[in-house]
């Protein structure tokens, strides 16, 4: 069975996205949409696709459209994926999903109702490497730190000093460092250990009001043997300055490390005694295939919810989201929708 899709943004990462999704023979690339038709004209031409749209309404009434995979900035998502769900589309959306939980349950509501399947393109959670490392927290013992950063100068950050305002740095579109980078060490914690009983958390904004780095510690009281310690997850993020981006979860018999809280690279266990064992196996270069095969596995089997990026996991980080938000008075005009 072929699946037609069609794509909503034309930018980098939707180049990423078809050529993962191409691996797969079930992907056909049937539409393109950008608000320019000359460039979803170009995009089709570059990418084989059949037909270019330059209005939503029309994409969504083009009943030949299976699937919509949605990368626009933050603050569309969730009215995209409402009206490409309510004439019966699935949709695979760009992480975060939505801009609050508010904007996810309606989401989700969608998909119950039209019955369609509705998916974070959150790709992390997908890779081998990071199965390996949930399957093997049982190796370390009992679980007391995470520490996990993911900071990288952001390209856009020198137009923004000269005075622009790129979409990355941008208020409006629901942007920023934590939202932008910091999202993929949290989703990994919120996968593996569930929601924090208690968040802190500090930023550094920009003029345009938007996080450029921050950090978050997140308590879990219910992990502990006694109640009177428990695990702490650590989280830095940055788009103004880069670093090793290296990450570890630490228990009381051993660790694990990594690099890249995106791709999960170079796992290894060490254990207290010295000894260490390499955990990761060889991962395909485009870390999307992964959770392109889970999306249309979920399509072909007609699930609407997938049970990895599951509607909880995807709501818990959002609320986390929303609680750091909150905490740093960063409010979004969605926010107030
Ligand atoms: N999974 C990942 O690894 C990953 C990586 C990067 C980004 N992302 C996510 O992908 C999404 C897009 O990120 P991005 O950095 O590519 O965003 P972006 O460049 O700001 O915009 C993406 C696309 O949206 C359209 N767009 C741009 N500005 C717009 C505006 N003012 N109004 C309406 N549409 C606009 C453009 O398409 P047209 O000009 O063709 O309309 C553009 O190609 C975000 O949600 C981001 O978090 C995910």
């Amino acid at each position: 069975m072929k699946i037609k899709f069609a794509i909503i943004g034309t930018s980098k990462i939707t180049k990423m996205f078809l050529a993962a999704a191409k691996q797969d023979e079930r992907f056909h690339l049937h539409a393109v949409y950008s608000r320019n038709i000359e460039t979803a004209q170009s995009f089709a031409d570059e990418h084989q696709a059949e037909i270019v749209f330059d209005d939503l309404i029309k994409l969504a009434s083009c009943e030949e459209i299976d699937a919509v995979y949605i990368a626009s900035p933050n603050n569309y998502h969730a009215q995209q994926a409402i009206q490409m769900m309510e004439s019966g589309k699935h949709v695979l959306c760009e992480k975060p999903i939505a801009v609050n939980a508010i904007e996810f349950e309606k989401m989700v509501a969608t998909a119950r109702k039209y019955n369609v399947c509705l998916m974070e393109a959150m790709l992390s959670s997908f890779v081998p490497n990071f199965l390996i490392i949930k399957s093997s927290l049982g190796k370390i013992g009992q679980l007391r730190k995470f520490t996990a950063s993911f900071c990288q100068y952001s390209s856009r950050y020198p137009a923004f000093l000269k005075g622009e305002n790129p979409n990355t740095f941008n208020l409006a579109f629901a942007n920023g460092s934590l939202v932008d980078i910091g999202i993929y060490p949290l989703y990994a914690a919120i996968s593996l250990f569930g929601m924090p009983d208690n968040i802190h958390s500090q930023c550094a904004k920009l003029s345009s009001g938007v996080d450029g780095c921050g950090d978050l510690l997140l308590s879990y009281d219910q992990l502990s043997y006694d109640k009177s310690s428990g695990l702490q997850a650590v989280i830095s993020h940055s788009k103004v300055s880069s670093g090793e981006n290296v990450g570890e979860l630490q228990g009381e018999l051993g660790r694990i490390v990594w690099q890249h809280s995106s791709e999960f690279n170079h796992v290894k266990l060490v254990m207290n005694s010295g000894e260490e064992q390499v955990l990761s196996v060889a991962q395909h270069e485009n870390k999307m295939v992964y959770e392109c095969q889970h999306f249309f596995d979920l399509i072909t089997n007609q699930c609407i919810e997938s049970t990895v990026n599951s509607w909880q996991l995807s709501l818990n980080v959002l609320k986390v989201l929303e609680q750091v938000r909150s905490q740093q008075s960063i409010v979004y005009p969605n926010d107030s929708v």
